[in-house]
């Protein structure tokens, strides 16, 4: 695998819900292995910008190509485009009634196909690689909000992603429940996953990404290395952004 080759690729996006413009004229490209946090005001258009990557949102114009294919627009090529690209939301979207097992061996026994027995021992390891192996056999209410974030992301690596979108993934935490998340995807960074982040943890942003975008209004207004990026924002709405999330 090659790092720095890209991987996805939106060229000219547009998106609008009715007469409104989410997604204007975006262009992006995300090379394999790379880290790209996306920041900005509420209502830029970061969460349909993660959506239309796996095509919970279609595109009114441009491209998106993924590993060098259009996005398929349905059927077997778009479950395998799913299965593909990993999503963690921001509530974490467990199913209620499996358990946590249950929930990471789902996907890839229903959708790759995979035996149960081989299903569940590589589950088992990524509940491990989690740190909440000893929750297997619990159910999602049952554990903390940290815990089941943690179980929602070993549930999109049991599909042998190529990519993870991760879309505010710490927002509904409690505080102390934000560290134990960021570093699972610190280490899923440092293991060379390709990652498009929407976050506030400006912590994350600096260590982990190799990129910064910051969007308003639909647009991507800057897009520039970390330490770039912070030290020396260029646009007046980036100022304006920073200024406020850095001071409380
Ligand atoms: N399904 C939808 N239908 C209509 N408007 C939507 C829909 N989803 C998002 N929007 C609007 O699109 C804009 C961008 O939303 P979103 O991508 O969620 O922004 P962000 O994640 O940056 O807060 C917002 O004005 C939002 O209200
Ligand atoms: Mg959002």
């Amino acid at each position: 695998m090659t790092t720095g080759e890209p991987l996805i690729v939106l060229d000219g996006v547009n998106k609008w819900f009715g007469p409104l413009h989410v997604l204007d004229d975006v262009s992006l490209s995300v090379g394999r292995g790379e880290v790209v946090v996306v920041i900005g005001p509420s209502g830029s258009g970061k969460s349909t910008l993660c959506r239309t990557i796996n095509r919970l949102e279609p595109i009114n114009s441009g491209t998106i190509t993924f590993d060098g294919t259009p996005l398929p627009a349905e059927g077997k090529a778009l479950a395998k485009l799913r299965s593909e690209v990993g999503m963690v939301f921001q509530s974490f979207n467990l199913f209620a009634h499996k358990t946590i097992l249950e929930n990471v061996t789902l996907g890839p026994v229903k959708v790759r196909g995979e035996k149960p027995a081989a299903a569940r021992e590589r589950g088992l390891a990524l509940l491990d690689r989690v740190g909440i192996a000893n929750q297997a056999e619990k159910y999602p209410a049952q554990l903390s909000g940290g815990q089941q974030q943690r179980a929602a992301i070993a549930r999109a690596l049991a599909m042998q992603p190529k990519a993870m979108l991760f879309d505010e993934p710490t927002s509904a935490l409690d505080p102390e429940m934000v560290g134990e998340v960021l570093e699972v995807m610190t280490s899923l960074a440092r293991d060379g996953m390709t990652m498009v982040v929407v976050t506030h943890e400006m912590g994350f942003a600096r260590h982990a990404a190799n990129r910064v975008i910051f969007m308003a209004d639909g647009k991507l207004v800057e897009d520039a290395p970390p330490a770039e990026f912070f030290a020396n924002p260029r646009s007046e709405r980036a100022k304006d952004f920073l200024s406020k999330i850095l001071t409380h």
